[in-house]
């Protein structure tokens, strides 16, 4: 075949290939081994001598110029960015714009456990933790909760059935005799509130002291717009030499005042928790005027103090739901969306 003839129609060929994929076969047809520029090299023997050289140096030409337009083209394609389409071959086109992975968020009760917690640090409270699983003992008895107390009932509490070996509990103490030799008090539950941390906290520790014991808590109740069967407090206690309300006030003040960015003022009422006297119901009054119920709390009861060995010293406690904290600030309308793991809920905060 005439190496002029090949020529116009491998240039007219590849001038119509789009496709990456496509100049694999170009390739294949002109300067494969069994390619039209091979045969050109193979029918060499037959032609005369005086015209075998010059083929041979014709032919050598167009396979260069071949693969050079090939490789022109290729770059070409690859310009338009349809290589990385046709060849399924990786292709990074660093001028298209970028792809936002998706990142993680923190859920808004540990976004707002940690606020919480950078708020009272700032007053010089310290984080104190317990186990979830926790005893009677520290959950009722060593907090003055009677024996007889309607929170102990199947229906208030999560009892559990003897899983103590499973569950060991860690730092598990019993401060006197009797609770030891009581083995009613070792009963098992799933906390019903935060305030056993006080009871854990204050028989490892000599006041003066403030902490505060974020954690989930447990309550064997009905679901609805403002009940879970388990929710987020944070407990605060501090311990001094002559403490009263009066502080406790100013430190809750401060503390709703930070959270809420704004000043909220705080009102008491009495309120009955079998381990402080007097207690307290904590309502709170945010710039729209509107008073809205937030914590119990009160100043911490004579037979707890007892319970824990503490002497010649007053306190506070309080316990708070983070949940509702956050349903205020945020103006959330029903406490279930917390645990619904909706996307479109937990992004927005
Ligand atoms: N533990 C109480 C509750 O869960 C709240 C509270 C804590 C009340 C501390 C007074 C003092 O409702």
């Amino acid at each position: 075949m005439d190496t002029a003839i090949v020529k116009k129609q491998a240039v007219e060929e590849l001038a119509l290939i789009e496709k990456a994929g496509d100049l694999a076969l170009f390739e294949k047809k002109y300067l494969s081994k069994q390619g039209l520029i091979a045969d050109i090299f193979k029918t060499l023997k037959d032609l005369p001598e005086n015209k075998r050289k010059a083929t041979g140096q014709q032919a050598n030409k167009l396979k260069q110029e071949l693969e050079l337009l090939l490789k022109e083209k290729e770059l070409r394609l690859v310009d338009a960015g349809k290589m990385a389409k046709e060849s399924g071959k990786d292709f990074f086109d660093e001028t298209q714009p970028g792809v936002m992975p998706e990142v993680g968020y923190l859920h808004l009760i540990t976004q707002t456990q940690r606020q919480a917690e950078s708020i009272f640090r700032g007053m010089g409270f310290e984080l104190a933790l317990g186990p979830e699983v926790e005893t009677e003992w520290y959950n009722f008895d060593a907090l003055n909760v009677a024996k007889d107390h309607p929170a102990r009932d199947l229906q208030d509490t999560f009892w559990l059935k003897s899983c103590k070996s499973q569950f060991p509990i860690s730092n598990f103490q019993f401060p006197n005799k009797e609770q030891k030799s009581n083995p009613q008090a070792q009963k098992l539950l799933l906390r019903t509130h935060t305030s056993s941390v006080q009871i854990r906290y204050m028989q490892s520790h000599q006041p003066p002291f403030r902490i505060i014991a974020p954690g989930r808590v447990f309550r064997n109740e009905a679901t609805d717009q403002r009940h879970e069967a388990q929710f987020y407090q944070i407990e605060g206690l501090m311990v001094e030499k002559n403490i009263s309300a009066a502080n406790f006030k100013a430190i809750i003040e401060e503390f709703l005042s930070r959270y809420f960015e704004e000043k909220v003022e705080i009102r008491l009422r009495p309120g009955y928790f079998p381990f402080v006297e007097p207690g307290f119901e904590i309502d709170a009054k945010r710039s729209n005027g509107k008073w809205m119920e937030l914590m119990g709390a009160g100043m911490v009861h004579p037979n707890v103090f007892k319970a824990v060995g503490i002497k010649g010293f007053t306190g506070f406690a309080f316990g708070c739901g983070l949940e509702r904290l956050a349903m205020i600030k945020h103006n959330i309308p029903d406490l279930r969306f917390f645990y619904q793991s909706d996307l479109r809920f937990i992004k927005q905060f």
